[in-house]
């Protein structure tokens, strides 16, 4: 290398590492001569974040003639068919490719098995529809899991007192191809199974699918920055079902996710999900390095609530500005895209600049 500098790619900062400095060092180097301006600050800007990264995620619900406002996440609200054809084509205009429906069931319509997830009439087969009646060129995601339809809120159905593994898999592959059949582009199974991409996979090229696409939670933690999503589904009472430990992945753990992510791709993953997103940065990272996939997390209610507070108590501006560093940060990170309840206020910042 003969010392010089910037040639070699990885071995200019081996060179740094060993202490040679050849990078140059102050006074002639002088950091900051890049951050004195706008326009060199863009020019050097390594992640950007455009509409085209955020995935929305919208709440429906039947039994609803306007829009709900959700005590847990103010700025959120349940949607009615209606409202969200509205705001599917509202998103799409802003150039958001995906909106990700979860369904609040009644509670009428739940039972032990969540038997409802595979009716082809239910809330989140409906609202697949109307999205796709309004705005066929929107992508639209659904969730795979029992838990918005079980009376207990889990997301397997139980057998002797367990969270049975292969039980479930039957129904979540059914719930797949109902969900692919109403229309929805992107299945993302988030139960956390064992072998469940290859049954849905298979579920779904039987059916006629192939060309349904699967966006696998590969590593989804246990997390306690769920809660306020679980208020909004009107899942079972948080007491009963926080302990999500048997299937959901220990927050200890890194290494444990590079494996479950490398067997959601053999079993036919297209994308892969990281959730909760920021304090998974590291395991978002390590995907994008071992895999080529693309990468994408879930800043999920806890994490938005988080935000949204600081912009409540604090100052908007200073919230907004939070909300854009976390989702550069997600970029960095090496995240393709990024799920956000703020993806429909992002998109609308970003266009009106
Ligand atoms: C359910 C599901 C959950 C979330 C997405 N899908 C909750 C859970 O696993 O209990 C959480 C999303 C969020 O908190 O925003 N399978």
């Amino acid at each position: 290398m003969g010392g010089r500098p910037g040639l070699g790619g990885g071995g200019a900062s081996n060179i740094v590492a060993q202490g040679k400095h050849t990078l140059g060092s102050f006074p002639a180097v002088r950091m900051r001569r890049g951050r004195m301006q706008g326009f060199s600050r863009a020019l050097l800007a390594e992640n950007h974040v455009t509409a085209a990264d955020l995935l929305w995620p919208v709440f429906v619900s039947d039994g609803i003639a306007s829009p709900e406002a959700i005590d847990g996440m103010k700025g959120v609200m349940r949607l009615d068919l209606k409202s969200l054809a509205d705001k599917a084509k509202q998103a799409h205009a802003l150039g958001i490719p995906v909106i990700a429906l979860f369904p609040r069931v009644a509670a009428k319509l739940k039972d032990a098995d969540g038997s409802h997830a595979v009716d082809a009439d239910n809330i989140v087969c409906r609202a697949i529809g109307a999205v796709k009646r309004a705005c066929p060129e929107l992508g639209v995601m659904v969730d795979v899991a029992l838990d918005p339809f079980t009376s207990h809120g889990h997301d397997g159905v139980i057998r002797n007192g367990a969270v049975d593994n292969d039980a479930t898999l039957e129904v979540l592959a059914k719930q797949a191809v109902v969900y692919a059949k109403a229309g929805a582009d992107i299945i993302a199974p988030s139960d956390m199974m064992d072998g469940r991409v290859a049954v849905i996979r298979a579920g779904l090229d039987k059916a006629g699918l192939a060309n349904t696409m699967i966006m696998s939670y590969a590593a989804k933690y246990a997390s306690a920055l769920y809660a306020p999503f679980r208020e909004a589904v009107a899942a079972a009472p948080l007491a009963e079902i926080a302990d999500k430990k048997t299937y959901q992945m220990d927050p200890a753990n890194g290494r444990e996710a590079v494996r479950e992510i490398g067997l959601d791709i053999a079993e036919g993953a297209d994308f892969i999900l990281v959730k909760p997103g920021l304090p998974y940065l590291d395991i978002v990272r390590q995907a994008a390095d071992a895999f080529p996939v693309p990468i994408f997390a879930y800043q999920v209610s806890g994490e938005y609530r988080m935000i949204r507070t600081l912009m409540d108590d604090v100052d908007e501006a200073t919230g907004r500005a939070l909300a854009m560093e976390m989702l550069v940060a997600f970029k960095r990170a090496g995240a393709r895209g990024v799920l956000t309840y703020f993806a429909f206020d992002i998109a609308s910042w970003l266009q009106k600049g």
